[in-house]
């Protein structure tokens, strides 16, 4: 049962590498993702570990002079996907996007090393990405909190990956729809729209990439030309813990300087996510930078924030509100509250379950030794794999497979977590 799930796995991603970097889902996302790619070279990495090395590589082949990596290359022309490189207009010979995603290479970078069979190949590859990796956690610190607060903003829903979150409702309002050009979706030719944003979210995602576009996406006025700037737990905690993961591996390839700078960076993060902590709902919650207020939607950004290494109190009032939330749910983690009146049984980002969310909060809850809620999460992985197959992601009450079919990172998750469990067995 477990070889014949690790031999489908690998053919979705045998099918989805297009040799260098892989696509998400053939349709739907016909180039490069950056958290896609990252987290799907952890499944390379158990079966064939140039590869994994190489779809990291490729990412990072395509970082900006001044350290950003870009949410989407552009590898090859397709017409299936909107928007693509002409709304974007980066003016790169590689047509890329023009803002970025979770930081979660660095992550990705140290565990692949960690278990490498192959030692000098990880280590001449780590000591090589060392530096790119570095650059753009400094990146981020430099051009997402200008001020100094230890916690970096999103500027676009997109950037979070957890593209239509309630999160983002009540600080999209305040994005205009005045000058959007007409436009054709592609997503809802592919995927069924009830699963995905409304049109109305969509004119408000472009709107915001114009915008981007008309200041030439000089990253250095974008933050604060930006009427959307949320501070997101789940995104800030990935940064934190590839900060953390960098300082180690770093340490251990004999770069001090890095080392330092990369833990400097976490420290100060943690401290400052307590900022975020919130009583009332047991979890952490976004900060609304625009208007100086905590948003009050206890979705999963604050749940995902035990992947960073916070306080253990903290780690075990999370484990204690997924058991909460497990009450009005047959499947882990619901990315909403499936009691709250927003909450979206299946569409996009507002109700259903992504296996790489899971996959994350499990290892953060296992580091803090909240091994029962991680194995239950894990095991609930698989149920959902048993049940419905590679989906894009599911429904936590029926476990409908939602979005797109045969998915590079659900795979790349499922590997993850057999061959853990083998190496624990
Ligand atoms: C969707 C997801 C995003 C992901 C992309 C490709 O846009 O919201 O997180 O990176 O699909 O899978």
């Amino acid at each position: 049962m477990t070889q014949q799930m690790i031999d489908q796995a690998k053919s979705v991603m045998r099918k989805n590498d297009r040799g260098s970097y892989t696509v998400p889902t053939h349709g739907l996302y016909p180039f490069q993702w950056n958290w896609d790619s990252a987290l799907c070279a952890l499944g390379f990495a158990h079966f064939d570990e140039p590869r994994a090395w190489t779809e990291i590589e490729t990412l990072f082949a395509h970082q900006w002079e001044d350290g950003m990596v870009p949410h989407i290359i552009f590898h090859q022309m397709d017409d299936g996907y909107f928007p693509g490189p002409d709304v974007w207009a980066t003016g790169r010979t590689v047509p890329t996007s023009g803002i970025t995603q979770p930081p979660v290479a660095g992550f990705a970078a140290r565990r692949i090393f960690d278990r490498a069979r192959d030692k000098a190949l990880a280590a001449s590859k780590a000591r090589a990405l060392l530096p790119r990796i570095h650059a753009w956690h400094q990146w981020f610190f430099a051009n997402r909190d200008p001020k100094g607060t230890g916690l970096v903003a999103i500027i676009h829903p997109w950037e979070s990956g957890r593209d239509n979150s309630v999160d983002w409702d009540a600080a999209f309002e305040r994005v205009p729809t005045e000058g959007v050009q007409p436009f054709t979706r592609r997503d809802t030719s592919h995927a069924n729209p009830a699963h995905r944003p409304t049109d109305e979210q969509y004119k408000r995602y472009i709107w915001l990439v114009q915008k981007f576009r008309s200041l030439g996406w000089d990253n250095a006025q974008l933050h604060d030309a930006s009427p959307f700037q949320i501070v997101d737990p789940g995104f800030n905690a990935i940064l934190i813990r590839s900060c953390v993961d960098l300082a180690d591996l770093a340490e251990t390839l004999g770069e001090s300087e890095i080392a330092t700078q990369s833990r400097a960076m976490a420290n100060k993060a943690i401290a400052a996510m307590e900022s975020l902590w919130s009583n009332q709902h047991g979890q952490y919650l976004c900060y609304d930078r625009a208007i100086g207020a905590l948003v009050d939607s206890a979705s999963i950004g604050g749940i995902l924030a035990a992947f960073a290494p916070i306080p253990g109190a903290r780690a075990k009032a999370i484990s204690d509100r997924i058991e909460v939330l497990a009450k009005s749910c047959n499947y882990l983690v619901p990315s909403h509250d499936p009691t709250a009146p927003e909450f979206d049984a299946l569409r996009y980002w507002r109700g259903p379950i992504w296996l790489i969310v899971n996959y994350m909060i499990a290892d953060g809850l296992e580091r803090a030794g909240r091994t029962v809620m991680a194995d239950r999460i894990n095991r609930d992985c698989l149920r959902l794999i048993e049940q419905s197959g590679f989906a894009e992601y599911y429904g936590a009450i029926n476990a409908e497979a939602c979005g797109g079919d045969a998915f590079t990172w659900t795979a790349a998750m499922v590997i993850e977590i057999l061959s853990a469990q083998e190496i624990a067995a």
